[in-house]
Order: structure tokens, then sequence, then C-alpha cells
């Protein structure tokens, strides 16, 4: 049996990409302390609790399953959260991926995904990002991630640890059949805030600031299907057992959407009306964050055909009305 070990597999995207690895004939454990993951989302393969930090239960399972790569989505990711607490990034994110690269390594498990993020470019309004861009994050969330990226490297150079990084731009949606979909505890993002105010669950949206420079004030990013997204992650499986060299990919579709574009586009597809008000700007966002490179379509041969906006939120909705975890 081909086991990956999945961190994070609980959780949002986690939980998608054991789905899609199971399609595509893998067997995901998923290893989650279910702290932001959920219980009821691993579906696809065997769960082991356990936390990045132990080191020990990390042991166990890679001797119990022998898995031929790690896939590592766990981690915090709330910039609000690691602007007040940065210890618990540091610790979190990086001490524990530090556990877990060791532990890989001495398993001799050494092909290994990573989750990073377009926040470990910083704050960089209105340039073309592209994966040679620099990484000058503003936060301790992306300072974490591009720490993991550096460990990653330099235990390449120690021990042959191939990998290849993914920095995500804006997830969204859901799996088209229902199984997983996106649910946070506390939410702060987009499209499920929207959502949960289309039907009634939370108060009106209220739309950070509509006085960017953009074309209707509002700020733009560059969102990608979830399921788009964890397709990348089992090309790039395919990619390190091809032997093509540690690599690093942006993951986004290089078009950009406007907040008023998103509320725009839920109204459309629930055919209800969206509550929402304009509020003052977010501390820390950026007017315009979008992908400049297609280097994931050109060399891994990936095609997100699923990240346009109607379905993003034609299959989060769907998600939404279906039911959620049991919190
Ligand atoms: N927004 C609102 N109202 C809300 C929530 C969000 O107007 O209630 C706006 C934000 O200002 C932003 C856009 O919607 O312009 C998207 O916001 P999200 O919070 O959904 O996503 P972010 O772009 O802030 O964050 C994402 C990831 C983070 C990552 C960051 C990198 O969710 O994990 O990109 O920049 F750190």
């Amino acid at each position: 049996m081909a086991y990956v070990l999945v961190t994070g597999g609980a959780g949002y995207i986690g939980s998608h990409a054991c789905k899609a690895l199971k399609a595509a004939g893998y067997t995901p454990v998923t290893f989650d302390n279910l702290v932001t993951g959920w219980r009821d989302a691993v579906k696809f393969g065997p769960f082991e609790q356990g936390d990045l930090l132990d080191r020990v239960r990390l042991d166990s399972v890679f001797a119990q399953y022998e898995p031929i790569a790690v896939m590592h989505f766990a981690a915090l990711s709330l910039v609000g959260e690691c602007m007040l607490d940065p210890g618990l990034y540091w610790r979190n994110n990086v001490a524990g991926s530090l556990n877990l690269i060791e532990a890989a390594v001495a398993a001799g498990c050494l092909n290994f995904v990573f989750s990073s993020t377009c926040a470990t470019y910083g704050d960089q309004d209105n340039v073309v990002l592209d994966e040679d861009s620099a990484q000058m994050p503003i936060n301790a969330y992306g300072a974490s991630k591009r720490a993991i990226e550096d460990m990653l490297h330099n235990f390449e150079t120690a021990h042959g640890l191939r990998h290849v990084i993914f920095r995500y731009f804006n997830v969204a949606g859901a799996d088209p059949d229902g199984e997983v979909g996106e649910f946070h505890r506390p939410e702060t993002h987009l499209v499920p805030l929207m959502l949960d105010a289309i039907d009634g669950k939370r108060d009106a949206l209220t739309i950070f600031g509509t006085d960017y420079d953009t074309p209707d004030g509002t700020c733009i990013r560059d969102y990608v299907h979830v399921c788009d997204l964890v397709e990348a992650h089992v090309l790039g499986l395919k990619w390190l057992s091809d032997e093509r060299g540690s690599r690093v990919f942006n993951l986004g579709t290089g078009t950009g959407f406007s907040v008023r574009e998103v509320v725009d586009q839920s109204h459309a597809v629930t055919n209800r009306p969206v509550p929402c008000h304009e509020g003052p700007r977010r501390p820390g966002d950026c007017t315009k964050l979008v992908s400049g490179s297609t280097r994931a379509m050109a060399e891994l041969g990936w095609n997100p055909h699923r990240s346009t906006m109607k379905q993003m939120i034609t299959d989060a909705w769907r998600w939404h009305q279906s039911g959620h975890y049991e919190a």
C-alpha cells in the first residue's frame, strides 16, 4: 500500500487532499491534533491523532505506515492571531515542522510536499509575484512559512530531502460531491462569511475598505478552487517520484477578483441578496495579490479548470447548505 502521511488531513485543504490522494491510488494517513481540524473530515484513510510537537508519536506513525511521502498542511494560519501571539506560530509551525522533517529523514521518507503561502512575499502591492519574487513576510504567519521553506532547503543539502513547495494564493470552494468542505472556527475568510450572511447565520458581511486603488475600490485576490489546488499536490508527488528535483510553485490562476466581484457572483449563484455594508480597511491587507506565474501549469501540467468564481461559489454554496462537521 502506498501510504502518504498527510499532516492537517482533518482541515479544509488537507481533507480535500486526502480525497484526491485516494482517487489517485494512494492511501492518505491523516495526522492531526484536531485543534483546528475535524474528525468528521477524515474519510479517506486511517486517522492518527497526534501533535507535531510530539516526536515520539511521529516516529511511531512513520514506523507503522512507512509512508512514501509527506504532505504537510498542518499549521496555524490566522494573520490576526499571529500578530498577537507570534510564539504560538514559531512553536507550532516552525518547531512542529522541524520535528516532522527530522522524523521523516530518520525514517528514510525523503519526499516532502509543503503547503506554503503567498504571505511569504509580504506586502508588495501591484507587483507581479512569481516564484523568484523577494520573500519579505510582514507577519509571523508568513515568516513561519518562509522559515520552513529554508529548513527544507537545508535538509535537502544535508540529507537529500526532496521537496515541492506550493505557495497558495486564496483558496475557495469545496468538494463538488459534498463529502468535505470549508469549516473554520473562528471563520475569517471572505467566501464562507458571505455565505453565512446570505442565509442569515451571521450578521451582514463587512467589506473591508472601498478606497483601494482598484477599479471598484475593493481589494483584489487570486482565488483557486480547493480541488484544483490539491490536484497540484498530487502532481507534485509525481514530480518527486520522477526525480525532477526540488521546486517551488505558486498556486494561483493569474486572474484577480475584487471583493465586490465576489459579492456580485454570490448574488448571481445563490439568487439571494448578499447583506453587506462597507467598513474601514482591515489592517495588513494588500491592495492586490495575484500570481504572475504560470510555472505550475507549464511544468507540472496543472490545469485549474474549476477555478472560475462561479464554480467556486457554486460548490461552496452546495457544501454550505448540506451541513457541517460536528463542532
Ligand atoms: N474580506 C472582507 N470582509 C471579510 C473578510 C474578508 O472584505 O469579512 C476581504 C479581505 O479584505 C480581502 C479578501 O476579502 O481583501 C479576502 O480575504 P480573506 O480573509 O478571505 O483572505 P486573505 O486574502 O486575507 O488571506 C489569505 C489566506 C491567509 C494568507 C493570506 C496571504 O486566507 O491564510 O491570504 O495574503 F495569509
